[in-house]
Parts: C-alpha cells; structure tokens; sequence
C-alpha cells in the first residue's frame, strides 16, 4: 500500500447521498476522520452517523456548492473544524440529460458551475494544505467524459472539463508528493437518475450497479496511487474502440440514438 487512509482526514462533497455517502462511510471504515456537505442537512447527518460509527471525529457542513464566492471561507472552515484536509474527494454533481435543442447558455453555465468551477475553487482554496500534507485530490468525472452520449452534451462537457484539469494537474504537481485520482463512474443507483428536469434516462444497455460496487475501487485507486479508475472496468475497452476511430463510433452512438426515438 502506498498510501494509507488510516487517520488521515478527507473532505468529500455532495455525500448527502448517493456515490458520495458511500465513499464516506468507506473511508470511515479505513480509519479516516471524515468531513462530508452538501445542501441537505437531514440526509447528511444520517451519514454522520454511519461514519461516526467507523470515525467519531467525523464532521458534516451544510453548502450550497454552487455558491462559488462562498466556497474559500467553506474550505477555510472545513479545515479547521476538521484539522487539516489531507484528502480531498470532488464528488459533488448534477445531471444534465437534454438534448442541445432543449438547452440554453444559462443551463450550460450552471451545470459547469457546480461540476467544474466548483471543484476547481475548492482545489485552490485547499491545494497548499494538501502539498504540505503530501495529500491527495480526487475528482468525480464520468464515462460521458469520454463517450459523447445523447443528450449529454452540456453534462459530458462538465466532466471532460474536471478531467482535462485533474490530469494536467498531476503533470503541474510533478514536484510534490500529491497524487490526483479520477474516478469515472458508469451507471450507478443514485438519485442522479430520478432528479426533475433531465430526460428520462431511456434504455442504455448497460446494468446499473449498486452504489457499493464504488467503494473498493476506489479505495484501492487512492492506496495504490493510481491515476484513475473506471467502474465498471470494461468502460476501457469502450474507450479505446471509440478513440480507434472516433467518427465509426459517433455514428454507432447516432443509431442507437435513433432507436431508442
Ligand atoms: N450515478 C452515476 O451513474 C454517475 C455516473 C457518472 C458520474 N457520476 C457523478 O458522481 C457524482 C455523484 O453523483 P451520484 O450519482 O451519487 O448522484 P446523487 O445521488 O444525486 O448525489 C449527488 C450529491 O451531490 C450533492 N450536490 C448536488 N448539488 C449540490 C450543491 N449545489 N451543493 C452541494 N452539494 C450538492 C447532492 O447533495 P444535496 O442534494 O443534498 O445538495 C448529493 O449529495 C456526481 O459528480 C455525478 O456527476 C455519477
């Protein structure tokens, strides 16, 4: 093991549910104190106290992560109730199925605030922190990053964004013991799927895991040093059969598409 979670301390955003609350408790159960907020109090503490369980220096903060001039005294905060941030995990997002014809430059604009601007302020406000603590930083892309599904025009622009900055990041932080983490999530059992104004999700051909199937890889991803990880794992041979050629694959993408009209 490279690195190891015991006593550590790590901040996850958006673990009021979902992927989010399940990393918590995961690395909770490892040993580490952890910090989790999003907007819904009643559902946070609920994983308060699974974590508390595994944890019991455990915190949670009520923010509205969207609120991105806030986000620097939220960090500031977050660090000192918790002593010290040495993990950050940026798992807090939105969906946004709409197909282009449906969407404006506003919800463009939202989308990014939340599941790009937002990571990336909480990245600056904590990186010094996390270089003194030889830390880690995680962020939550999505196989949409890399698949250019229907409808997912403004959220997969979101993630390929999180995941362009994520990557250049770990070539910038070559002189520091940080290493950055992506995890690129399929289709798992999450509100995410159940939220109004989005598209109805429609038939992807692909089984929806439950949101457990998360935890262990990666848990695994960060004691590993690995750059980044996929679940469900075959997603990597999706990628690579559209990046062999990329235009075949739109047009299977297109079909599919049309079939399911
Ligand atoms: N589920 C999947 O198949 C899948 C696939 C690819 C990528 N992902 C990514 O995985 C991450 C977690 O998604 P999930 O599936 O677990 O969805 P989820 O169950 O809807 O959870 C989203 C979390 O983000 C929080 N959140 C959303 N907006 C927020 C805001 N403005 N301020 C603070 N917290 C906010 C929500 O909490 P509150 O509502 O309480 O604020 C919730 O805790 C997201 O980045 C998503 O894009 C998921």
């Amino acid at each position: 093991m490279s690195y190891d979670l015991s006593g550590k301390h790590v901040l996850v955003t958006g673990a009021s549910a979902g992927i989010g609350a399940a990393l918590a408790v995961g690395f909770a159960k490892r040993g580490a104190t952890v910090g989790i907020c999003a907007r819904r109090t009643d559902q946070l503490n609920v994983v308060l106290e699974r974590c508390r369980v595994h944890a019991p220096e455990s915190r949670a903060w009520t923010v509205d992560l969207a609120d991105l001039d806030g986000l620097a005294a939220f960090a500031r905060r977050a660090s000192q109730e918790l002593g010290g941030v040495d993990v950050l995990v940026n798992n807090a997002g939105i969906p946004k199925r709409k197909r282009v014809f449906d969407l404006t430059p506003e919800i463009v604009e939202s989308t990014m605030r939340i599941n790009y601007f937002s990571p990336v302020r909480l990245t600056f406000a904590l990186l010094d922190e996390i270089v003194a603590r030889s830390g880690r930083l995680m962020y939550v892309s999505s196989v949409a990053a890399r698949l250019s599904p229907p409808a997912e025009a403004a959220y997969a622009a979101t993630k390929a964004a999180i995941s362009a900055w994520a990557e250049c990041l770990q070539v910038d932080l070559r002189d520091t013991p940080v290493k950055i983490h992506v995890l690129y999530p399929g289709v798992i059992d999450t509100e995410l799927f159940h939220l109004p104004d989005n598209d109805p999700l429609g038939t992807t051909g692909v089984e929806m895991l439950p949101v457990d199937a998360i935890v262990d890889p990666v848990l695994t991803m960060i004691e590993q040093d690995q750059l980044e990880v996929s679940v469900p794992d075959w997603f990597n041979g999706v990628y690579a059969h559209k990046s062999a050629d990329v235009a075949a694959f739109l047009e299977g993408t297109i079909a599919f598409a049309r079939s399911q009209q």
